[in-house]
This record gives C-alpha cells, structure tokens and sequence, in this order.
C-alpha cells in the first residue's frame, strides 16, 4: 500500500475500519505534481502547470467561451447521465472533421463526462479489475496510477517509451503479449509528460503491435487519452487520433477514445469531456449498450455533468469565431515550441548538462539531467533561481504553456546553470 495512503489510515485509526478496500487504498498524492506545484507557486518562471497563459500573465481563453458567460436560463437544466444530445451531436461531427479517417467508420455517441480524469475513472471502472493488467509506457501521467491502480486495484506494466527518439512499439507488445488474458493498454498523444506524439511511422508500427497481440489471443483495451490533442508543430506527426486505427481493428480490441475542451479548448476548470467506443464488427445496439453502461457509471457517481459547461461549450462550439480564435491560440503555443527549437540549436553545450527528450506536440517537453539527480536539480533551481518545474520518472518538465517565450532563453540557461553547478 502506499505510504501515504498507511499515514492517513494511521491517522483515522479505530476510523479506518470503515473504510472499503478501495478506501483503504485511496489517498490524495500530496507529493506528486501538485506537491511540486505549490512548492514554486512564488517562482519568477513557473513551469509546473498543465493550463496556458498569454504573453502577459492572464488565462490564454477564448472569447467565444469566456463571453458565453450569460446564458439562457436552460442552462441550470439537468443535463442528463448521457450528456446534452446536441454536444454530444456536435462533438461527433467535430470528431469527424478533425479525424478525417473515420470518415465511414462506426463508432458510438460520446457521453459526456466530467472532463477527462473522469472519463478515464468511468473506463477503469468498466473495463478494468485486479485480475487484469493496465499497460502504459514507462513516461506517463501518473493520475493514471491513482485512478487504477490505488482506486481500483488494478495491477500496472511499464514498457520502455522511446527508442532511437522513437515510440517503442516493440517494448509495448512484448507487455501485451505478456502472461494475462485482458490487458488495458493506454496511449497518450500529444504525451503528459514528454510533449511527444507518434510519428506516422510509429502510429502504423503500434497498431500492428496491437493487431498481432489480440490475434495472440489476447483481449485489448485501448484507451486513447486525446487530452491534447491537435497540438501537434512537426510534419510527419500523427495528427489523428489512433481512435479511427483501433476502432476497426478487431473484435478483440475496444477502443475507448477520451477527450474534450480541458487541454485543446483552454478551458480547465469547465470539466466537460467524452467518452467513445468502437469495435471491428460492432452493432448499433452493441454501441448503444456501452454508451448505457458508460451513462450509468455516471449516474451512479456524479449523477450528470455541469449543464452550464456543456451548454457554453455548445454556444462557443457555433461561435463563427470559434475556429480563428483556436488557430490563434494553437499559434501561441506554436512560436513557444518553435522557440524552444531556436534556443536548443543555439546552445549545443546544453547537451552537456541535459538530454531533451522526444518532443513535437503538446503543452511540454522534458529534459534529462546529465550526472546529477533531477529532484535535486528541482529543489535548486526553486532555491537558487526561482524557476519551478516538475519532476517525473527521472525527468525534469517544462510547461511551456505557461512560459511567455521572453522566458524561455532564462528557463533552459537556468536549468543549465542549476545542473552545471550542482556538478561541479
Ligand atoms: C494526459 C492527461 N490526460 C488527462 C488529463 C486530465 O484532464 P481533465 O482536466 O480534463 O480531467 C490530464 C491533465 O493534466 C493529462 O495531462
């Protein structure tokens, strides 16, 4: 059991006893992310945050959401267990026209969930258990530990991420093909945390790791975390979601594609997300049952989700400025990205002092510290240089999402500095 889950059980002592398994188990990760978080809330450069800013400081929003603000009465409506019928009509069109390559493809109706976190709780919820094996690579967002892991028991495969720069498709089936009937396997793309997203050769090398280990015998889960999706600055980067791949691939493959405004509309705090199925062979009624199953998990926990965030996400969604003012904000995190290029070309003898990781999309990059430890490196660089970053499997995040590009010269000469020095 987790340590921090024993000092709280600890601490509610003869209380403890009425708690479940599952709450037992349960405790709030003080000191991942969020730890890291409040520990440079008072930082100059902050780069430990999963939202965006503008160039000025102020949340990088969207007027069509932000002026949506007064809405029609309608909107402190129930919005249903299913979710508004008009979003989730919308955001399958939207679906489509963003991933051409379900053009004639079958696939159910999004429900509408609590954002992605939830989304992600309602499938380990319907798909996974501690008889099964959740599969992910070895960088990954570690809410996914908490949500299936701690809460529901169910035990985690790490494979190797990259090799030769390269997603390891290889290092992920020898994991699926691994001793286990049902394995869950995430993919995430564009990636928290390394900013990377599978090239198109990745993505064909994948899914074939995924059609040969189901033709193995093995029944595969695949859950798309499409949190970010769009955010993608190179050519030769997969910029669909494997969701189209999978969701013909074979009957023993589902494909449960999540996604929403969080991360690729800026809105963090609306909490309006989706959940999708597919599976080669699957019949309308087949579809209609998950979005049920789906749908009743949902009412069971949280009943239906916020009517007034769907309802400003339908009105932003038919905003003629809608898709200008995306551009604009994707335009935003394009210059960083391109940026971050600039200065690394520039100073070679950064190489010295870090390795940056894989990246081409998404709202970060990583760096790994040559010769020292990168925790240490982030306790430094908060003490000596008011610079606040996050520290993952070894590897130190760099939220550029958050970092004016005025910034980003001093944060890369900063963790530079800060690891150079605690070398020398
Ligand atoms: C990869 C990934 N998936 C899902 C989420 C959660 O998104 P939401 O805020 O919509 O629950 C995050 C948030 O940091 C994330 O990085």
């Amino acid at each position: 059991m987790n340590t921090l889950a024993e000092k709280l059980n600890d601490t509610l002592g003869p209380a403890a006893a009425f708690l479940s398994p599952k709450g037992r188990r349960i405790y709030f990760p003080y000191g991942g992310i969020l730890g890291q978080g409040a520990e440079a809330k008072a930082c100059d450069i902050n780069a430990t945050i999963g939202m965006a800013f503008e160039e000025d400081g102020s949340p990088l929003v969207m007027p069509c959401f932000s002026k949506g603000i007064t809405l029609d009465k309608k909107a402190f409506l129930y919005a249903g267990s299913f979710g508004l019928p008009k979003l989730r009509e919308v955001w399958r069109e939207m679906q489509i026209e963003k991933n051409p390559s379900l053009v004639g493809k079958t696939f159910s109706n999004p429900v509408v969930t609590n954002a992605l976190t939830h989304g992600l709780r309602v499938a380990a919820e319907l798909f996974a258990g501690p008889e099964d094996t959740l599969v992910t690579p070895d960088l990954y967002w570690d809410n996914y530990s908490l949500i299936f892991g701690e809460a529901l028991g169910v035990p985690q495969a790490l494979f190797n991420t990259y090799t030769d720069g390269h997603f390891d498709a290889k290092a992920m089936k020898a994991q699926l093909l691994a001793p286990g009937d049902k394995k869950i396997l995430i993919l995430n793309f564009p990636n928290n945390p390394t900013g990377y997203t599978a090239t198109d050769e990745d993505a064909a090398a994948i899914v074939a790791a995924v059609k040969e280990a189901a033709d193995a015998g093995k029944r595969i889960v695949v859950l798309l975390d499409d949190a970010y999706f769009g955010l993608v600055y190179e050519k030769g980067v997969h910029n669909e979601s494997l969701f189209a791949e999978f969701s013909d691939l074979s009957e023993r493959v589902l494909a449960v594609k999540l996604d929403g405004t969080t991360k690729e509309d800026y809105v963090w705090g609306l909490r309006v997300g989706f959940i999708t199925f597919a599976f080669k062979g699957a019949t309308a009624d087949q579809l209609k049952a998950l979005e049920a199953k789906a749908a009743g998990n949902v009412r069971s926990c949280i009943s239906n989700v916020s009517s007034i965030g769907q309802h400003l996400a339908i009105a932003a969604y038919a905003d003629p400025g809608y898709r200008a003012q995306k551009k604009e904000k994707y335009d935003v995190l394009k210059a960083r990205y391109d940026e971050i290029r600039r200065i690394l070309a520039q100073h070679p003898e950064y190489a010295d002092a870090f390795e940056a990781m894989p990246f081409n999309s998404g709202y970060f990059m990583c760096v790994k510290p040559k010769g020292v430890d990168a925790e240490t490196v982030r306790k430094y660089l908060i003490e000596k240089y008011s610079t606040g970053t996050i520290v993952l499997s070894g590897l130190i995040r760099l939220a550029f999402s958050t970092i004016p590009t005025f910034k980003l010269a001093r944060l890369f000469q900063n963790v530079a500095d800060a690891i150079n020095e605690l070398r020398a």
